[in-house]
């Protein structure tokens, strides 16, 4: 017999979505351009030429969205502002009618019982700040604390739950050292410059919400477990920069005040300068909470022609892909959760984002899109989450990515990561029976993990 699933009690179950993936309407109201904006109506940088001007029209569409987040039983929902609806120019004069949308949309989530996570900054840079160097620009900290502190003022009364930056390893390495994320640039020697920055820019926001708010602040991080393909020497350094690389460069910062300086220093070379004191102060603030992206893992060999980091992921056969070719791996959140408690000690985590794209039918008839593959994508991640409270690990809501089917950045629409589907032309919402199944995984506590698929009452 299977042991039945119980989460603990005041488990927050929610799903999560980004300003720019979902909003639509990027320029409405007085708001200013972002590095996304400015991107994608870039001809020829992405093979698709989608933008984010409607995306699922969620700036338009907020009210309904959240009745239907009520009626899928979600009890917190994790989105991010668009920085540069507040401050049209990054910083100096604030956009009234910016901090108003987002006052209308936490109202809105407690009418209906679902608490918000604000992160501050999901990858959308005002386009203005980018002008000044962006993230390569020393004085950003200094920008975003006080981009922080406008929100906190505004919002940290109803909010009781803060992120400075989603994934800071993939802004730099997506947007200053590989390209294909905005701002787009392909510069070894920016990438350190990036990734300090920003977490000085975390500490700086994490300093003035000590200031103005009086809730929790965590960073949000994505981690991804790396295993050695091999136990040569090769592969196990490769293994060890692979980790540095992605996941170590801005935990250790963060939580232990250090970098992993030799590792960092094989990948980059003379690219690679040691923090100063000074920001390595700055970086490591006290925080609430982890928030933990968990996706995929990577097994890792040496690999000369992998640039920047010699390290290359190995395809495992017999394994699930994903449509954007992460595999499935569900233990590899058991370990990460537990690798982060064994080096980091007992702070309070949250899965801030968890998901799969899978490519999914059309809507079929009686409205329902069956997406299994889905589905078992989130009973595995989901029992693994499970696991490792079981064993101790204070892992305290589970934020699904995503709501909707949304702007997969430069892919476009092509991926769909929704548990609820979104009709690009019409913008009608469809829940899939993933959305059903996650609602009753949220009435029983999780006991649902448990049932057959196919059972009636999952759908
Ligand atoms: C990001 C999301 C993105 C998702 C799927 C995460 O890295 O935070 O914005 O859509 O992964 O790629």
């Amino acid at each position: 017999m299977t042991k039945t699933i119980e989460f603990p009690r005041g488990f927050l179950w929610g799903s999560a979505t980004s300003a720019y993936q979902i909003e639509g309407s990027p320029l409405a109201d007085g708001a200013g351009p972002s590095i996304w904006q400015r991107f994608l109506h870039t001809p020829g940088l992405t093979p698709s030429g989608d933008t984010g001007d409607v995306a699922c029209d969620h700036y338009r569409r907020y009210a309904s969205d959240v009745a239907l987040m009520r009626e899928l039983g979600m009890q917190a929902y994790r989105f991010s502002v668009s920085w540069s609806r507040i401050l049209p120019h990054g910083k100096g004069a604030v956009n009234p009618a910016g901090l108003d949308f987002y006052d209308r949309l936490v109202d809105a989530l407690l009418e209906n019982g679902i608490e918000p996570l604000i992160t501050l900054f999901h990858w959308d840079l005002p386009a203005a700040l980018d002008d000044l160097g962006g993230w390569l620009n020393p004085d950003i900290a200094g920008w975003f604390a006080d981009y922080g502190t406008t929100l906190f003022r505004r919002l940290d009364d109803r909010v009781k739950k803060w992120a400075t930056l989603n994934e800071p390893w993939v802004v730099t390495d997506g947007g200053y050292l590989h390209g294909p994320l905005a701002p787009g640039h392909r510069n070894l020697f920016e990438a350190p410059i990036a990734s300090r920055n920003l977490m000085r820019a975390h500490g700086a926001a994490v300093q003035a919400y000590r200031a103005a708010g009086k809730h929790e602040i965590g960073l949000v991080v994505n981690l991804e477990p790396k295993y050695p393909a091999s136990d040569s020497a090769a592969d196990l350094a490769a293994t060890a920069r692979a980790d540095a690389y992605m996941n170590r460069q801005y935990l250790d910062p963060a939580l232990l005040g250090s970098c992993p300086d030799a590792e960092l220093t094989e990948i980059f070379g003379e690219a690679w300068q040691p923090w100063s004191a000074e920001a390595l102060k700055l970086a490591r603030q006290p925080i609430d909470f982890l928030g933990i992206n968990y996706y995929t893992r990577s097994v890792t060999r040496f690999d000369e022609l992998a640039w920047p980091q010699r390290a290359a992921p190995v395809r495992q056969k017999g394994a699930t892909y994903t449509e954007t070719g992460w595999e499935v791996f569900a233990q590899g959140l058991i370990d990460t959760l537990e690798m982060v408690k064994k080096r980091y000690g007992p702070i309070p985590l949250y899965i801030t984002e968890n998901g799969a794209a899978f490519f999914d039918p059309p809507v079929a008839e009686g409205n329902r899109v069956r997406d299994p593959l889905r589905i078992d994508y989130l009973r595995k991640h989901l029992t693994a989450v499970h696991t490792a409270i079981q064993r101790g690990i204070d892992v305290r809501g589970y934020m699904l990515w995503s709501l909707f089917d949304n702007l997969e950045w430069s892919l476009g629409f092509s991926k769909r990561f929704g548990i609820v589907h979104v009709d690009f032309e019409s913008l009608k919402r469809t829940p899939k029976d993933s959305a059903r199944f996650y609602s009753r995984v949220i009435a029983t506590h999780g006991a649902a993990l448990g049932e057959d698929p196919d059972s009636p009452h999952v759908r």
